[in-house]
C-alpha cells in the first residue's frame, strides 16, 4: 500500500471514514501530535496499529470520540469529576483515563480494565470524527519509542507503508502529547496525572475543587512514560543555560560536531545554532519537528538548553526532552 496525503475536501473525509470502517489505518492530524487511527470497536483494525508502530501489545491505545455524550459508550461508573473536566477542556488536549465499558476491546485498552478518552480539538480530527460517527483508537502516528510527527510528511515517513491515507491538517498547533488524568482510581488515590500536557496540575485541580497529584513515573502504565521515548538517534543532551559554553567547547575539543538549540549562540564552525524559542508555546509548536531535523543533519550530538519557567508546557516539555535524551543515540 503506499500512502497519500489528502488536504481534508468532504470527498476526503469520506474516504477516510470509509477506509476506517474497513478496518483500514488512516494519518490523523490532532492538536497536539498526529495520530495513527483504527476503528475502536474493531480488534483487527486495532491489532494493526500495534503491528504498525512495533508497539507492544499490552500498552494501551487513546480513544478519540467526537464529543463528550459518547462518553457512556466507552467508560462506565462515569464519575462527576469527569464530566467537569469534560465539560470544561474538551475539545482539547486533556485525556481522562476512566473504567472501560464492557464493548472495549482489551486489544485497545492493552489487557486493562480502564480506558483512555478524549475528544481532539483540531477541526480535520473532529471532523473525520462526526464522519465516522464512533471512536478511534489513536496513538502517536510513530514508530514506537521515536519521536512523534508533528506533520503530514512526518507520518509519511514514519509509517507511510501502514497507512492508507494521511489526513493534512497542518502543523500541529500544541505540538506536544495530551495531559493524561487517571480518574479510575478516585476513592483510592484520588486523580494523578500520567503523563504532563499543556494543561496542568493547578488548573485541574482548580477544575475539580480538589488536589491533583502527579504520578512518580514507576509502573510504566503510560508508554510516553518509558525512561527512553521520544527520542532521536542522534545523542541529545540536555544542558543548563549557564553550562552551554563549557559543555559546547569541550565537545568541540575532542573534535565533534554539534546541533545546538539555545537562546544565544556559540559562534563555532562545528556548531549548527537554531535559536531556542522563548515562549513556550513556540517551543511545543517547533520541538518534535526540530528534534528531527537535528538528526538529519548527522551531527554527533544534540545540545539542548534546558527551558525553564514554572508553567505547565514548560514541565512538559522538560519531560519530553529528558525523555529524548535518556532513549536517544545508538539506533
Ligand atoms: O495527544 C495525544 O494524546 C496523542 C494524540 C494522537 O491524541 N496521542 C498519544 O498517544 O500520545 P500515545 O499512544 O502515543 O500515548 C497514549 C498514552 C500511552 O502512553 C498509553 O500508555 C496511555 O496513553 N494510556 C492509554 N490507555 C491507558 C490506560 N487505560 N491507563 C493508563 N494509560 C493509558
Ligand atoms: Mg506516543
Amino acid at each position: 500500500m503506499s500512502a497519500r496525503i489528502l488536504s481534508p475536501s468532504e470527498e476526503a473525509l469520506a474516504e477516510a471514514a470509509a477506509r476506517l470502517r474497513a478496518g483500514e489505518l488512516v494519518g490523523l492530524p490532532t492538536e497536539t501530535v498526529y495520530g495513527l487511527a483504527a476503528d475502536a470497536r474493531n480488534p483487527a483494525a486495532v491489532r494493526r496499529i500495534f503491528a504498525a508502530k512495533g508497539r507492544p501489545s499490552d500498552h494501551p491505545l487513546i480513544v478519540h470520540l467526537p464529543s463528550a455524550e459518547h462518553l457512556p459508550q466507552w467508560a462506565r461508573d462515569i464519575p462527576e469529576e469527569a464530566w467537569t473536566l469534560a465539560h470544561r477542556f474538551w475539545p482539547g488536549p486533556l485525556t481522562l483515563v476512566l473504567r472501560r465499558s464492557d464493548g472495549v476491546p482489551l486489544e485497545v485498552t492493552g489487557g486493562q480494565e480502564t480506558v483512555a478518552l478524549r475528544v481532539p480539538a483540531h477541526p480535520v480530527a473532529l471532523a473525520l470524527l462526526r464522519a465516522f460517527g464512533s471512536g478511534l483508537a489513536a496513538p502517536s502516528a510513530n514508530r514506537f519509542g521515536r519521536v512523534s510527527p508533528t506533520t503530514a510528511a512526518d507520518v509519511l515517513e514514519e509509517l507511510g507503508e501502514a497507512v492508507a491515507l494521511v489526513l493534512d491538517g497542518g502543523p500541529c498547533p500544541v505540538g506536544v502529547e495530551s495531559t493524561i488524568l487517571d480518574l479510575s482510581r478516585l476513592d483510592t488515590v484520588g486523580p494523578v496525572i500520567l503523563r504532563p500536557g499543556a494543561i496542568g496540575a493547578e488548573e485541574l485541580t482548580e477544575a475539580l475543587g480538589r488536589p491533583v497529584a502527579m504520578a512518580d513515573g514507576g509502573a510504566p502504565r503510560v508508554s510516553g512514560s518509558l525512561p527512553g521515548h521520544y527520542a532521536p538517534a542522534t545523542p541529545v543532551r540536555l544542558v543548563a543555560a549557564g553550562e552551554i559554553e563549557p559543555v559546547v567547547t569541550q565537545q568541540l575539543a575532542q573534535g565533534k560536531r554539534i546541533a545546538l538549540w539555545s537562546r544565544h549562540p556559540v559562534a563555532a564552525s562545528q556548531v549548527v545554532w537554531q535559536e531556542l524559542p522563548a515562549a513556550p508555546e513556540d517551543l511545543a509548536r517547533r520541538l518534535y519537528a526540530q528534534l528531527r531535523a537535528f538528526d538529519r543533519l548527522g551531527v554527533d550530538e544534540i545540545v539542548i538548553e534546558r527551558p525553564q519557567g514554572k508553567e505547565p508546557l514548560v514541565r512538559a516539555l522538560a519531560d519530553r526532552l529528558e525523555r529524548a535524551a535518556r532513549g536517544s543515540g545508538g539506533r
